[in-house]
């Protein structure tokens, strides 16, 4: 699958541009031939993953505007600033546990940061707009596979619940736009793994809460043993099933989307599309297969459910693969691969 170069030079705001997806989504938009302005705060995340985008690039010349989403001020001057097509925001706290815990921080931070951007999109006008929306947005699903008609279930987290009200207010702020915005909410499933090069991956800040980082960190030795919470699902052999996603093949579908929005291609002023792979894995599988693919032990204990985890979701991917163009292409193994060897190098080993 090669991403189809963009016709005429346009611009993408990255909110969150040095983050675990928006360093990914900024080598993918610069390789198909766009303009990226990259904005972060550095709230949750390192220099050195900018650094690894550049080299990736081999750019030199990537803006960089160090800034908070939640300066109303600051955003209108970046779009001020700069020719901007589309933004893609990233910009959030994602945590759910530290989210249950802090709730107000979650509201603030996270909607705060989407309305601005939405504020100084719609001030300039001709703006499309990207949201980065979540799986968690259908909680608990009655089936499975899930399409972007599955209903919306109420959110078991306070971040979650960002997502979801994201969404509403993408698309009421787009309907009262009469035309001049337009929106693309993505729901991502599962996104792991690291860029082939090992230059730029994931950088959890303590504990991780994610499993493929703590699967990593365990088999580097930066900690002992992983729980697996919960073997009494009903699933096959116990665990609950995701829909483990490259976050290459992730970032490549917001080009897709991207391209979709400034070459005047959707069908509808806001969409919504699922980004997974539509193949379930568990987590006792996910682990077997990176012992097998990276040839390390991973020591792993079963442990209690974790509060708030569903039993199983996927995706049904088919409108993205159709309507956008758009299929996740890695295998497990090969993504698996890739996380090994950023840990590994995070490790200088
Ligand atoms: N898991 C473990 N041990 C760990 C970490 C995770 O067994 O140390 C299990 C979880 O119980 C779950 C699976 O691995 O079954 C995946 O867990 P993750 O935390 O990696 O991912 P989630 O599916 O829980 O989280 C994803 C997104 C979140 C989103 C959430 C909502 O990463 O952004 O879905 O369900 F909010």
């Amino acid at each position: 699958m090669t991403v189809i170069p963009v016709k005429m030079k346009k611009t993408v705001l990255v909110s969150g541009g040095v983050g675990f997806i928006g360093s990914h989504v900024t080598v993918e938009l610069i390789e198909a031939g766009y303009d990226v302005v990259v904005a972060d705060n550095f709230s949750n995340c390192d220099r050195t993953c900018y650094e690894g985008v550049k080299k990736i690039t081999g750019r030199e010349d990537i803006p960089l505007v160090e800034m908070d989403f939640c300066d109303l001020a600051a955003v209108r001057k970046i779009f001020a600033d700069y020719p901007i097509d589309a933004v893609i925001h990233f910009a959030a706290f994602k945590a759910v546990g530290e989210s249950v815990a802090k709730p107000l921080m979650y509201y603030r931070n996270n909607l705060t940061s989407f309305l601005n951007v939405l504020e100084a999109a719609q001030e300039k006008g001709g703006v499309n707009v990207l949201f980065s929306s979540s799986a968690t947005v259908y909680g608990e699903p009655d089936a499975v596979p899930v399409t972007e008609n599955t209903p919306r279930k109420p959110a078991t987290s306070p971040y979650g619940n960002t997502k979801t009200m994201c969404e509403d207010i993408l698309r009421d702020t787009v309907k009262a736009s009469g035309g001049a915005l337009k929106g693309i909410l993505l729901r991502y499933f599962n996104p792991i793994g690291a860029h082939p090069s090992a230059l730029i991956g994931e950088l959890p800040r303590g504990v991780p809460n994610n499993l493929v980082p703590y699967i990593t960190q365990t088999a580097v030795g930066k900690r002992e043993c992983l729980s697996i919470f919960g073997n009494d699902y009903p699933t096959e052999d116990g665990t609950c099933l995701r829909d483990y996603i490259d976050i290459v093949d992730l970032a490549k579908a917001h080009v897709f989307a991207v391209t979709r929005m400034v070459e005047g291609k959707m069908k509808q002023d806001c969409e919504v599309f699922n980004i997974g792979t539509g193949r379930p894995v568990s987590v006792l599988e996910l682990v077997n297969a990176f012992e097998k693919v990276n040839g390390v032990k991973v020591p792993h204990k079963f442990a209690p459910r974790r509060a708030g985890d569903v039993t199983a979701i996927w995706a049904d991917p088919t409108l993205a693969n159709e309507e956008m163009g758009w299929k996740a292409t890695r295998s497990v193994e090969e993504t698996l691969a890739a996380a090994w060897a950023w840990e590994k190098h995070l490790a200088g080993k």
